[in-house]
């Protein structure tokens, strides 16, 4: 467990790091890079697909339309942002707010990683498919995965992820909007200590679980976290 204020310095010394990258071409249209914000200690992480105009402009992740809904959602179960950390799979913009590609993903996956076990947070809530399938490894859709956690391969049980909707998705959606509040409020019992308990008929735990089929094209690697 990192001391009260290592994960500050330690952030701080990545996103200065990230601040340098040009391992993909996104750094040379990016405005600012969107590193990530919020509590450097979170027990709640939040891990988002990429940074949109307005992001790209403050430097700073869901600042824009579906950011206000992501601070909605917190409100739900009594957090801010303050409480909790915000970052996304891609630290730089996709020209035109393009899908993620994976050459991309694959280059800038490792900040987040970093970002993670800097963190060591208790629950990693994924918004979307992007950060979904890179996390958890596997290549199923947010709509099948949703508000079922599992360990996050490569913590060691000692993380829970999930998966929920992209705000985006529920902007103008009302339907979206009811499932995403109604996986929302599981969380706080996820927080609670209870984070390595799935309810019954949810996700295997890592021992359960099949290994990965090697001809999967699309199969990220095990993230490597501690
Ligand atoms: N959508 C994301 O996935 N991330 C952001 O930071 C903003 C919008």
């Amino acid at each position: 467990m990192a001391e009260v204020g290592d994960s500050k310095t330690a952030l701080e010394e990545l996103r200065a790091e990230v601040g340098q990258c040009r391992r993909c071409a996104l750094s040379r249209s990016r405005t600012n890079i969107v590193f990530g914000s919020g509590n450097p200690d979170a027990l709640l992480m939040f891990v988002g697909e990429a940074p949109g105009y307005h992001e790209d402009q403050q430097g700073q992740p869901f600042v824009g339309q579906a950011g206000k809904l992501l601070e909605k959602l917190l409100g739900r179960i009594g957090l801010t942002r303050g409480d909790v950390y915000i970052a996304n799979v891609l630290k730089c913009r996709p020209p035109g707010n393009r899908d993620p590609l994976l050459e991309e993903i694959d280059e800038c996956r490792v900040y987040l990683e970093r970002q993670i076990a800097i963190i060591e947070p208790l629950v990693i809530c994924t918004l979307g498919n992007f950060s979904t399938k890179l996390l958890s490894g596997k290549p199923d859709g947010i709509t099948r995965v949703h508000g079922v956690p599992q360990p996050l391969p490569g913590s060691g049980g000692r993380i829970t992820l999930f998966p929920v909707l992209h705000p985006a998705a529920a902007l103008y959606t009302a339907a979206n909007l009811r499932i995403l509040e109604e996986d929302f409020d599981h969380l706080p019992q996820l927080l609670d200590g209870k984070a390595d308990s799935p309810p019954p008929g949810a996700a295997m735990d890592e021992s359960q679980q099949p290994p990965p089929a090697p001809e999967a094209p699309s199969e990220p690697e095990q993230l490597d976290l501690f």
